[in-house]
């Protein structure tokens, strides 16, 4: 069976929704581990960057149900793509909240959290979004 890698963007569709985000975690730890996915979710400044993994399927059919969730919008698919191995095994889903200074501190990332007017540059460089995820999987604290 083959799996896949899916990367996207996304915007928060209301401040005042940041206090739910514990619950939307709970609910893809959940959904995740009954349909073999894994990945992480990064939040910052209103935006989403989140990778999925898993068989082509149930990826699929995840990316359509986060596709379809009134609480983002804006959903950009950087990359769709075939992997020979997870690089996100260890997460159902894995998030970090990411502060000014972790923003300050990778100055390279910033165009994926500064509200979305970099679209451009970001498609451009649709490697550098798995370097970001891969980097803060692995300062996950
Ligand atoms: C930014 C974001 C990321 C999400 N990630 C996942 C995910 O990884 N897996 C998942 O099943 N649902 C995810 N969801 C939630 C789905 O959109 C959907 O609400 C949920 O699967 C429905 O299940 P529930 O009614 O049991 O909560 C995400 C939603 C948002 C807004």
């Amino acid at each position: 069976m083959a799996l896949i890698q899916l990367i996207y963007l996304s915007s928060l569709s209301d401040i005042k929704l940041e206090a739910g985000i514990a619950k939307i975690l709970q609910s893809s730890i959940r959904h995740n581990k009954v349909n073999g996915i894994t990945g992480m979710l990064l939040y910052a400044n209103g935006n989403f960057l989140q990778v999925l993994e898993g068989e082509t399927e149930s990826v699929v059919e995840t990316f359509s149900r986060i596709c379809a969730d009134p609480r983002h919008y804006d959903i950009v698919e950087l990359i769709r793509e075939p992997v020979r191995e997870r690089h996100f095994s260890q997460w159902s889903m894995g998030f970090q909240h990411l502060s000014e200074a972790d923003l300050r501190a990778y100055p390279r990332y910033a165009p994926f959290f500064r509200y979305r007017a970099d679209d451009e540059a970001i498609c451009a460089s649709p490697g550098l979004a798995l370097d970001l995820l891969r980097q803060f999987s692995i300062d996950n604290r």
